[in-house]
Formats: C-alpha cells, sequence, structure tokens
C-alpha cells in the first residue's frame, strides 16, 4: 500500500507509519505545484494531506488510484465529500486532539482584542509608551459576566465556552443547525436563533464546519445586527468573513473588536488593512501550532492510514457512510 505524504508529519505520526511498514512517497521539496502534487498523488493509495488544497471533484477524476485521503486538520472543507463519498473513499481528520489548544488561542485572541493587547505591544516595540500617564488612553473591556455566543458548539466551541465560564463567569449562547442538549448542562448553555445570537453576544467566537454556502456569512449586515461593543472571534476558516465589510464595521464602530486566526486567502494579503487597525489581533492560523496538539494530531493521521491498509474502519472517518 502505498502511502503520499506531501509533507512529513511531526515525528510521533512518521514513527508509526514505519512500523508499520507502508510503502511511504514523500517528495524532498515540500512546496508542490498542484500537477506536481496530483502527479504524486497519481502514483499513490492512500494521500495523507498536509494544508493540501483541492481534493475537489477534478482531483478524483485525475486520481482514479486513490483509495483513501488522511487530513491532517480536523477541517475538511478542502475536500469535496460528496465526490470521495460517491466513489467510496474514505476521508478522515484529527478531532478532539487539538481542541483545547485552538480554543486556547479563541480565548487568547479574546482577550487580546478586549485588552488591545496586540496594539499596545506595538506601543512598546515602537517606542511609543510617553512618560505622561493618561488615564483615559487606549481603554480595554471587561468580560466579567459578559454574554459569550457560540457559533458551532462542537468540541472547540465547548472547550471555549469552558474556559469563558470558567474565568469570566461569562452566560454562554449557541447557535447550530439544531441544539445540542447534551452539552448545555456543564455550560449553563442556551440553543438561540442565529438573530438572536447576533444580537446578544459580546463576544461572538466561531467554530463551525466551514462550507462554500457559508462564504461572508459575517458581512455587513450581520455586522449591523451585533451589539456595538461586540467582539468577533475566528478560529474557524476565513472564508465566513466578509474581510472588507469587517474593516468598515471596525472602523466605523459597528462593532468593538476582532481578533482572528485565519483569514481568506491564507497567509492574509500584505495590503490587508485589518491588522493595522488598534482593535484588532491577526494570528497566522496557529490554532493547533503546539507540540501536544500536532503529535496527536500526527498519531491520529497514522492510526487512520494503518487501520485502512488493514482494511479496518478509519477511526476518525468524516464520510462514515462508506463503510455501510
Ligand atoms: C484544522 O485542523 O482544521 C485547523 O484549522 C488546522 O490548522
Amino acid at each position: 500500500m502505498k502511502v503520499f505524504l506531501n509533507q512529513a508529519l511531526p515525528e510521533a505520526g512518521m514513527e508509526l507509519l514505519r512500523k508499520a511498514q507502508l510503502e511511504i512517497l514523500l517528495p524532498e521539496q515540500e512546496a508542490l505545484s498542484r500537477a506536481d502534487w496530483i502527479n504524486y498523488c497519481q502514483q499513490a493509495d492512500v494521500v495523507v494531506g498536509l494544508a493540501a488544497k483541492g481534493f475537489d471533484a477534478a482531483f478524483f477524476e485525475q486520481c482514479p488510484k486513490v483509495k483513501a485521503i488522511a487530513l491532517f486538520s480536523v477541517g475538511y472543507d478542502q475536500v469535496d465529500i460528496a465526490a470521495a463519498t460517491q466513489r467510496n473513499i474514505p476521508v478522515s481528520n484529527t478531532p478532539d486532539v487539538l481542541s483545547r489548544a485552538t480554543s486556547d488561542v479563541a480565548f487568547l485572541l479574546m482577550q487580546s482584542v478586549a485588552r488591545l493587547a496586540a496594539f499596545n505591544f506595538e506601543r512598546v516595540k515602537t517606542g511609543n509608551w510617553p512618560q505622561q500617564f493618561n488615564p483615559t488612553a487606549h481603554l480595554g473591556q471587561e468580560l466579567y459576566g459578559k454574554t459569550l455566543g457560540i457559533f458551532g458548539l462542537g468540541r472547540i466551541g465547548f472547550e471555549m465556552a469552558r474556559k469563558c465560564k470558567a474565568a469570566f463567569d461569562m452566560k454562554i449562547i449557541y447557535h447550530n443547525r439544531s441544539p445540542k442538549p447534551e452539552l448545555e448542562g456543564e455550560l449553563d448553555a442556551t440553543y438561540v436563533s442565529f438573530e438572536a445570537l447576533l444580537e446578544r453576544s459580546d463576544v461572538l467566537s466561531l467554530h463551525a464546519n466551514y462550507t462554500e454556502a457559508s462564504k461572508d456569512l459575517f458581512g455587513a449586515d450581520v455586522f449591523r445586527k451585533m451589539k456595538r461593543n461586540a467582539i468577533l472571534i475566528n478560529t474557524a476558516r476565513g472564508g465566513f468573513v466578509h474581510e472588507a465589510d469587517l474593516y468598515r464595521a471596525l472602523v466605523e464602530g459597528v462593532i468593538w473588536g476582532a481578533g482572528l486566526d485565519v483569514s481568506s486567502p491564507e497567509p492574509m494579503l500584505r495590503d490587508n488593512p485589518l491588522p493595522g487597525l488598534q482593535n484588532v489581533c491577526v494570528l497566522p492560523h496557529i490554532g493547533s501550532a503546539t507540540v501536544a496538539a500536532r503529535d496527536g494530531m500526527a498519531r491520529l493521521v497514522a492510526e487512520n492510514v494503518i487501520a485502512f491498509a488493514k482494511g479496518e474502519r478509519m477511526p476518525t472517518v468524516v464520510n462514515a457512510e462508506v463503510y455501510i
């Protein structure tokens, strides 16, 4: 069974793959053109995707030999799941192992924006720490008792809510396609409509799975329905947010601040004005960037590949229907 990786996994995963004695195809150069990437995929039975884009319908046409895909991410928006399922190709992702790390970044962004931390750090770095104390300059917001709105109460949203409740006794409301009563108890969380989520959240944190249908969902119309003191946090996918509308909403005081770990496109374009705003903190998609999370992801990818190679069900398959 030939397994293609467009980049090496962290050692915890590579070790498992080597022990399983699978044939590993790993190119020397890390940045492959799409044509080169397709070329490698055409030779493989299993493709491991590390930040690899474009498992679209054309990919499946071009790579008929591929029998399984193992993603090094919890998100699977880079895969046309319907096309994979139609061909009976299981696709696995890496849930759970990164929920704490990613929700930590959402929590960090929330505090950073609320207290203008990135902006204030920039003042220090650029020598802009005036001698004269000003009691009304650069004031932040306190989060105690405020309302946290979670858009997409999955594992990461749950961890974010748990931290916000414990740290700031925040009230938790959430919106999903359907309520999740099994998660409400510990959080004392309330399911609300999308409109109510916008209207009531002091901090609105995005954690839903992204699909093209949600592209630019958070645009001008949505920002107008939010509170003027609201902070938007996005650690999910950049495509959720219309960035030009967000910039205008922040400059015009329609909402108060934004913390973004993701953008569209990624990397964020150099001339994007958002990082220049004092009420914004932008990070370069580091949600899962801890040793523990990345090792966990690597192990899970390897476990999925090995299970598939043994003819077993991939433990974290996304399109479970391929096994029915
Ligand atoms: C994920 O796992 O989907 C993260 O966004 C990747 O960093």
